[in-house]
């Protein structure tokens, strides 16, 4: 792949990845994914911004040496760690001998564990902070929790490019590289902010506040296309995606369970009147017919959740754990939550579950609802108490 000119003196000069499915084990890649790499050439110095995942080492510095000898770049700028960043800082340090790295205090702790090596000649970048290449001006901004507490992203005044890290980006491969030559990939840019960004809302929305203020005719993300017909559109989207969920004064619990002869079925119910009898709505779903990803936007309108499971051969059903898992890229911090569920033997499934929604941050007050087989009349009012408690502990 040959370096792609942005502006004058500026290049692309990253990776393609068309085969990857699947990204950081968690997310699906049906396109593919590149790492990108971009270098700033100015009238003094030379700075490569980003480097690229390990495995693309020796592509990328072949790449890299097409159009400069890395012994000349002065600044390796990191604005963030994960190794598909860093991964090739390694080797090409070996071949950029005289460049300083350029990152965040956070980053630096980081990337040391990364690569196993202490660097105690790297520059700590500062909010504002800027390097002036020679006409070129590098200026950093510490983006912490987009989606690393180490992210910054670096502008570059004079051509008013934004190299904002994995924000704005996309796990889509196509070579054309810009945003208005690719086709239609907002599938993909939605998908990558919904796994990546979804949990650092408040984040978002500080930096598209920001990026609105700065001039910025191109946005140069880690993955994906070079955004520069779309820049309004793309921090639209964002700041629409970002927006916070819960309208002021509503309040809304979920009661999602799996039911093997409709007992829990019965507590679900229960649990749903309770919590509607103290003035929460709320919203019922059968986990064995809903797709755990669509449920993801419910979670994060919601106040909090009730789990149902029964229990089979000491364990919750495998629908309430993928459910729980699938928690990973929402905020729940905060939220109310409990278990409930019917069993014939022992009845470990709730208790296991509200020992992991204590794990995950969840508010839990209330102690799981367990009823052995059929709820009688008194266990259905046990549920509609444990949903009134639910309902209390969100309105307080
Ligand atoms: Fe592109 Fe957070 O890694």
């Amino acid at each position: 792949m040959r370096a792609i000119e942005i502006s004058s003196g500026v290049k692309w000069v990253g990776t393609l990845d068309p085969q990857l499915r699947v990204f950081d084990v968690v997310m699906r890649a049906e396109h593919g994914t590149t790492y990108n790499s971009y270098l700033v050439v100015g009238k003094e110095k030379t700075a490569l911004i980003e480097t690229n995942k390990g495995k693309f080492s020796s592509l990328f510095i072949e790449n890299l040496s097409r159009v400069v000898d890395p012994a000349k770049i002065d600044y390796i700028v990191m604005n963030h760690m994960e190794p598909d960043h860093s991964g090739a800082l390694p080797e090409l340090l070996t071949v950029a001998p005289n460049a300083k790295l350029v990152m965040t205090k956070p980053g630096k702790s980081l990337v040391e564990n990364i690569i196993n090596r202490p660097l105690p000649e790297a520059i700590l970048v500062s909010d504002g902070d800027i390097i002036d290449l020679g006409g070129k001006t590098l200026e950093f901004m510490i983006e912490p929790f987009l989606h690393w507490p180490d992210t910054m992203f670096t502008y570059l005044k004079e051509d008013e490019i934004l190299f904002p890290c994995d924000f704005l980006g996309a796990h889509y491969c196509d070579d054309r590289l810009f945003d208005d030559e690719v086709g239609n990939y907002d599938y993909a840019f939605k998908y990558y902010f919904q796994a990546i960004m979804r949990p650092f809302k408040e984040h978002v929305r500080r930096a598209v506040a920001r990026v609105e203020g700065l001039k910025v005719k191109v946005i140069c993300p880690s993955h994906g296309p070079i955004i520069r017909s779309g820049v309004k559109k793309a921090l639209d989207h964002y700041k629409s995606w970002a927006a916070p969920e819960e309208p002021e004064g509503k309040r809304l619990l979920l009661v999602l369970y799996v039911s093997a002869y409709g007992n829990t079925t019965k507590m679900a119910d229960a649990v749903a009147e309770g919590a509607r009898s103290q003035g929460v709505d709320t919203e019922i779903f059968d986990l064995t017919g809903t797709d755990d990803s669509m449920l993801l936007d419910e979670v994060e309108k919601a106040s909090g959740i009730a789990v149902g499971s029964c229990t089979i051969n000491g364990d919750a059903l495998p629908h309430a754990w993928n459910f729980l898992s699938s928690l990973l890229t929402v905020k729940v911090k905060g939220k109310t939550a409990g278990a409930f569920g019917s069993y014939g033997w022992s009845g470990e499934g709730p208790v296991m579950l509200t020992e992991r929604l204590k794990g995950l941050k969840f508010k839990v007050p209330e102690a799981p609802v367990r009823i052995r087989l059929v709820p009688t009349p008194e266990d259905l009012e046990n549920c509609r108490a444990f949903g009134a408690k639910l309902a209390e502990a969100i309105k307080s």
